[in-house]
């Protein structure tokens, strides 16, 4: 079944069916101001945090509701419905709605009974207030009558929790005012001394251009006894009663009546937000004067975006995957690049930093459009770097490089919920800061100084070789890098002495980052250590992870083999397959064994599991996954980070036709007529998919903020795409089904132009046969920067 499609030119998804079987959410603002918004206007707003600044309430887990509800009602018939499906949810067979959601900003658009509606959601670039700019228009031939409430559900307490369950508190500390348009609430306001009124923070609602006929600042009063969102009192009266909240539960709700002529319409704004209260009456004011800002303001959202996501441009014969490539990955990208695990319908904001190794993973898939902000981040992931070169686990929102507690002191545990080191976390700054460099020709980067978390601080370079030194210090059986507190795998308690296949393979590839860079800065010595560390490790491996057609996942502190072929349950594992192949400790011609093996142990029809049989009765102490149902999460379930690495691993070997099979088993937009199946957004990667052991295989879950979607870009941009810029230059190296005839990809790359005109007569599915560079052939498939002139025409044939 199918609730939309994408609109490639104007970079949306448009719901033309609302009843989707989730509710589909977008991002409005930034996690300094974030919005939530599904396709039934559902959804929550914050102030910094997404769980102690909820300015909105949101029940999750629950019908999607409240939101930002605004009601119509015909004064004549007393009929009334929403401008949104929900909550009051007309019948569809005479309500259309449509909902395009767009990169940052959402406009649902509604037509009932000769009514249409479109009301855009967004918040303005840098603001801190949500507006929600409605249009009604009277589209058929007599005159009409109606009423409009605006309505928003303020919790009680910013914290989301506490507005939740202490009723015994939260309820009495509330009020609200109204004045000149606005609803105010307030909070402990006794207790917040000002030396003005005016100054008091508030959260609000305001009526712009219009005037208020009614109001009403509180629930009850506006639901009505045993009311509901669906069948409000105040809406089935035709007027708010006044009602204002003093104790209980807060709403702002305004009230306008309109008359409109045939093919008349009227446009007026509602603002939601927290500030102080001259500073909401003034911002009413503004949009109140002004009828044009909305458009204005949305027009600059646009363009800030598309020029974005304008870096990179590609022609395929699969338009799912340019729409996700183009716009969808790519928005996914820097979402979560800017809010990490901050706020989604399922991640409720609790987590009070950023994850280290999400973190520095959600980099990578912004690098090829936005090398500057990826700079920055880097150099503030690498600043969470600890002078041994272990990384913190979690990194504050208030890390103070330099004089940061460490999982050495109790009190950070204590106020992370992180006890220990991870094996991982530093490791992958490896393929971030390699990516960087090479995407931008920015070797010096290497040198420059950053603080470490604790004490102390260092190049670049140095915080490269003392994670290298982290890892080669804390090592377990056979030498291997331990497991520590969990490696990539949240669910792996392999420990002190038990060891992690995956994290070798990521130090094998670090050694190789290091050696690369080595070689460059002429730095013969430690090209020799590199190499030689690296021929060590790779004999281990070979001689205690090698299993015959398959690497083993690890050996616990105990001595058990995990992921050994004769084990009955979780016997192959995904990930030190890829990443044998990826770190390049497997050749080529291994790799084809492991990736076969994967391919028919593990693949299904929506990608492939994270391992199998998943865990039942065969557990090893230190198996977490076991606490999840088989088939689902990391037992066994298809994690779809998991999926970029083998479409990555798949087209370094050449094979495009596997990589693309791979990327389009578990491609959102590729799923978008069986929607009702995979349950999620068809734009936004999800975390996980139900595999073929769960009884709802393909039902996806954890929406938007994963590190889905930086593994898959990076998997379409270097492997399928073939885009491999390296320290001498850009190698070209498209993996791609083999039917494609031609492709064509258009970036921005060290400031230059490129244009690439991939032709394919031949039916390969990788590799090039010549190259030519505004007319010059060249040797190879790699393009030399000093050749680059500002504009570029290059022509690769596979
Ligand atoms: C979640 C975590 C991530 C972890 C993954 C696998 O996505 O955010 O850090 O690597 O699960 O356990």
């Amino acid at each position: 079944m199918k609730y939309g499609y994408f609109d490639a030119e104007k970079r949306e998804y448009v719901i033309d069916r609302p009843d989707t079987p989730a509710p589909w959410a977008n991002y409005l603002g930034s996690p300094a101001y974030g919005s939530i918004i599904t396709g039934n206007a559902g959804g929550y707003s914050f102030v910094e945090s997404g769980a102690a600044g909820r300015i909105l309430r949101y029940r999750f887990n629950e019908q999607d509701c409240p939101g930002r509800y605004i009601y119509l009602r015909d004064d004549v018939s007393g009929e009334f419905w929403s401008a949104s499906w929900q909550p009051v949810g007309a019948d569809l067979s005479e309500y259309r709605s449509v909902c395009r959601h767009g990169t940052g900003y959402t406009v649902i658009g509604s037509s009932y009974r000769g009514i249409e509606t479109s009301t855009a959601y967004y918040v303005p670039t840098d603001a801190r207030h949500e507006v929600w700019a409605l249009t009604v228009r009277n589209a058929g031939s007599e005159q009409r009558t109606l009423s409009v409430f605006g309505y928003a559900e303020f919790t009680n307490e910013g914290h989301y929790e506490q507005d939740g369950v202490n009723l015994q508190y939260t309820q009495f500390i509330t009020r609200t005012r109204f004045q000149n348009g606005l609803i105010a609430q307030t909070l402990n306001e006794n207790f917040v001394k000002v030396a003005r009124e005016d100054d008091r923070q508030c959260r609000f609602l305001a009526l712009c251009g219009a005037e208020a006929d009614s109001y009403c600042g509180d629930r009850e009063a506006f639901l009505g006894p045993y009311g509901s969102y669906r069948d409000p009192k105040a809406v089935r009266d035709g007027t708010c009663d006044g009602t204002l909240n003093y104790g209980g539960n807060a709403c702002g709700a305004v009230h306008t009546r309109l008359s409109l002529a045939p093919g008349e319409e009227k446009t007026m704004v509602f603002l939601v937000g927290q500030k102080s209260l001259s500073e909401a009456a003034a911002l009413r004011e503004r949009y109140h004067r002004d009828p044009k800002l909305p458009g204005e303001e949305l027009s600059a959202l646009t363009s800030f975006w598309h020029e974005k996501l304008g870096r990179l441009k590609v022609r395929t014969p699969d338009e799912s995957f340019d729409s996700m490539i183009n716009t969808w990955n790519a928005y996914q990208c820097f979402i979560t690049f800017i809010w990490s695990r901050a706020a989604s319908l399922t991640y409720c904001g609790l987590r009070n930093g950023y994850g280290y190794r999400d973190t520095v993973q959600d980099i990578q898939g912004i690098i090829h459009l936005s090398p500057e902000q990826a700079r920055e981040k880097i150099v503030f992931m690498l600043s969470a770097q600890v002078d041994h070169g272990g990384a913190l686990p979690l990194v504050k929102f208030t890390h103070k490089a330099g004089s940061e507690n460490t999982p050495e002191d109790p009190d950070y545990a204590r106020q992370t919920g992180h006890p220990n080191y991870r094996a991982d976390d530093a490791l992958w700054l490896f393929p971030t800061v390699y990516k960087y460099i090479v995407e931008t020709g920015e070797l010096s980067f290497l040198d420059e100084v950053v603080p470490y978390a604790n004490r102390g601080e260092d190049t670049v370079y140095r915080h490269l070789l003392r994670a290298v030194e982290f890892s080669l210090a804390h090592t377990g059986i056979h030498g291997l890098p331990a497991g520590l507190h969990a490696d990539w795998n949240d669910c792996l308690r392999l420990g002190e002495k038990g060891v992690s296949v995956f994290v070798a393979m990521q130090l094998y590839y670090a050694l190789e980052i290091l050696r690369r860079f080595a070689e460059k800065r002429g730095e013969k010595d430690r090209v020799t250590e590199m190499q030689s560390r690296q021929t060590d490790l790779a004999d281990i491996l070979e001689r205690e992870c090698w299993d015959g057609d398959r690497y083993v996942r690890g050996v616990t502190q105990d001595g058990q083999v995990v992921g050994a072929k004769c084990n009955p349950e979780a016997n192959l594992w995904l990930n030190p397959q890829t990443w044998a192949v990826i770190s390049g400790v497997a050749g080529d011609e291994r790799g084809k064994v492991i990736l076969d093996r994967v391919y028919e142990g593990l693949n299904t029809p929506y990608g492939a599991q994270l391992m199998a049989p998943s865990f039942e009765e065969f557990a090893f102490d230190g198996a977490l996954a076991l606490l999840f149902n088989p088939g689902m999460k990391e037992n066994g379930g298809i994690f779809l980070q998991s999926q970029g690495w083998l479409i990555l691993a798949e087209a370094l070997l050449g094979r495009g036709g596997r990589a693309f099979e791979y990327y389009r088993e578990s491609c959102p937009a590729a799923q978008n007529d069986i929607a009702e199946i995979r349950r999620m957004e068809p734009y936004a990667y999800s975390q996980f998919t139900e595999s073929s052991e769960s009884p709802f295989a393909g039902r996806s879950w954890v929406h938007w903020l994963t590190g889905t979607a930086s593994t898959v870009m990076v998997g379409c941009v270097e492997g399928i795409l073939g885009l491999r810029p390296d320290l001498d230059g850009l190698r070209l190296i498209p993996a791609i089904p083999p039917e494609w005839d031609s492709l064509s990809v258009e970036k921005v790359w060290r400031g230059k132009r490129l244009r690439i005109d991939i032709r394919n007569p031949e039916e390969r599915e990788s590799g090039c046969r010549s190259l030519t560079l505004n007319g010059e052939p060249l040797e190879g498939d790699r393009i030399p920067e000093e050749k680059l002139l500002e504009d570029n025409e290059i022509i690769l044939v596979m």
